[in-house]
């Protein structure tokens, strides 16, 4: 089974509390279970991480280049600001490994700040505004591109 990482940047620990009327009521041992259970159809081994971190999160970037792993990431707030972030995410499309970007709600349709995202020029797909089925649709994408 083809490994994959599904990784969340800060606050999506607090899924569930957060804002719910924006992001639901289901925190992330379901959107966790929900992704592993939808990467088994997949024939996928999925991992689901999240860290308030960004070090972490590029860290986690370094090791899926390196190790050949194909990434799902949902940045958050570092969507609109991390450098660092994306730059690291670039090594991805380096490495030839899918980058399937994915946002629970549709950043486009709120605030200003959240209209830019620093990682979409560097992702081979962004998935907006389609609640935790955007994982299982970033899922399929990800078993899409590695059909190729
Ligand atoms: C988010 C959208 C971001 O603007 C926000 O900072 C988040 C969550 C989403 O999933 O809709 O934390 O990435």
């Amino acid at each position: 089974m083809t490994r994959v990482i599904v990784v969340n940047g800060p606050n999506l620990g607090r899924l569930g509390v957060r804002e719910p009327d924006v992001y639901g009521h289901q925190d992330l041992d379901t959107l966790r279970a929900d992704c592993r259970a939808w990467g088994q159809e997949l024939g996928l081994d999925v991992e689901v991480r999240q860290t308030d971190d960004e070090a972490t999160m590029i860290g986690w970037m370094h090791q899926a280049a390196d190790e050949g792993t194909p990434v799902v990431m949902n940045p958050a707030a570092f969507t609109h600001y991390s450098y660092g972030l994306a730059d690291a995410a670039h090594m991805l499309g380096d490495a030839g490994l899918p980058l399937i970007e994915v946002h629970i709600s549709n950043p486009a349709a709120r605030e200003s700040f959240r209209r830019h995202s620093v990682i979409s020029p560097v992702a081979t797909a962004t998935i907006t505004g389609m609640g935790f089925y955007g994982y299982k649709l970033a899922l399929e994408a990800v078993a899409h591109c590695l059909a190729q």
